[in-house]
This record gives structure tokens, sequence and C-alpha cells, in this order.
């Protein structure tokens, strides 16, 4: 097992981080937010992004997975959910990085259903070319190419998370 150099240093990260913040306190002058973490793997990006946002925010969190080591299984499991009140407030939805697609489509439809205001989406990472449902993207970090990253959150076998930059993970030396 082989950590990659880094796809993106902790300096590309915050000053991402700090633009992406910068546009979504533009775009809620005015409004509260309900940010809502997907964990575990939002979670660093979670509380880097909403420290730099300048409207009044409260959070809440899901805890739900797809994934059974780097393989989608297409079944999303959801072991916590929401309990804020969701009716009238507006939601961004706070994800790790958006894959097939399947567990952020799943998400959205479920808080949907109990009806926000307005709902938008915040990933930090897109892996544009394995998409399978076709879930919009309000607010993104980087676009990457097909492969398996780690760090900043983001983990193998639940490991890796603590790694402060992005990096690709190799199953062998061939890098
Ligand atoms: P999706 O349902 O296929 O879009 O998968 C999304 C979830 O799978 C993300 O929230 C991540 O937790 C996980 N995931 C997808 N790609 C990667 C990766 O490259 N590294 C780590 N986790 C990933
Ligand atoms: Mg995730």
């Amino acid at each position: 097992m082989v950590i990659g150099k880094p796809l993106f240093t902790p300096e590309q990260i915050q000053e991402r981080v700090k633009a992406l913040a910068e546009e979504i306190t533009r775009d809620y002058a005015g409004k509260e937010i309900l940010a809502v973490g997907i964990l575990k793997g939002a979670f660093m990006f979670f509380s880097d992004l909403v420290r730099q946002i300048r409207v009044p925010i409260t959070v809440d969190f899901i805890i739900a997975s797809s994934y059974v080591k780097t393989q989608t299984t297409g079944e999303v499991k959801v072991y916590y959910d929401v309990r804020e009140p969701l009716e009238g407030k507006n939601v961004l939805l706070i994800e790790d990085i958006v894959d097939t697609g399947i567990t952020l489509n799943f998400i959205r439809e479920r808080i949907l259903q109990r009806l926000p205001e307005s709902l938008k989406i915040c990933a930090f990472l897109d892996k544009k070319e394995r998409r399978i449902v076709d879930v919009p993207i309000d607010y993104k970090g980087f676009v990457i190419p097909n492969e398996y990253v780690v760090g900043y959150g983001l983990d193998y076998n639940n490991k890796y998370r603590n790694l402060p930059y992005i990096a690709i993970f190799k199953k062998s030396m061939n890098l």
C-alpha cells in the first residue's frame, strides 16, 4: 500500500476552501444556513468550510455509507439522520467526494422529502468520469481524475483520514 505524492497540498486546499466559503457567504447574504455534513468523510472539509462562512449557521450531520473498500455497493445505509427540523430551512449539504453520485442522490432525495426552503450541495471533490447518477453540485472544490484518493477526511479502510493533504492511493509501488 502506497500513498502517492500530494494531489492537493494543504495550502491549495485552504485557498480553495476560502474561495468556496466566500461564494457561499455572498449567495446566502441575509439568510441562515443549516449546514449538513455527510460523515465520516466530510468532517475535515466541513469544519474548515463552516469556519469561513460569514452568515448565521446551524450544523447537523448524516452518517451514511455506500462504500466497502474501494467498491461502490450501490446500497446506501443511514446510521444517523439529521435531527434538526428541515421545513423552511436553507439546507447546504456538505460532502467530501462525489463518485458514482449514488450516495449523494439518495441523501438529497431523503432531505427533499422533508420540505426544506432550499437545498444546495457543496462537494470538495468531483470524480466526474465515474458518475452513474446525475446529481447537481452547486459548489465544488476540485474535479479529479478517476483515481482513488485519501487524506483530508477521505479514507481507505477508515485510515489516512488525518493526512492534511489529498493523495492518490495505490496498492503497489508502480505509481
Ligand atoms: P458515490 O456514492 O459512489 O458517489 O460514493 C461516494 C462516497 O464514496 C464518498 O462519500 C466517499 O466516502 C467514498 N469515496 C468515493 N471515492 C472515494 C475515493 O477516491 N477515496 C475515498 N473515498 C471515496
Ligand atoms: Mg462520504
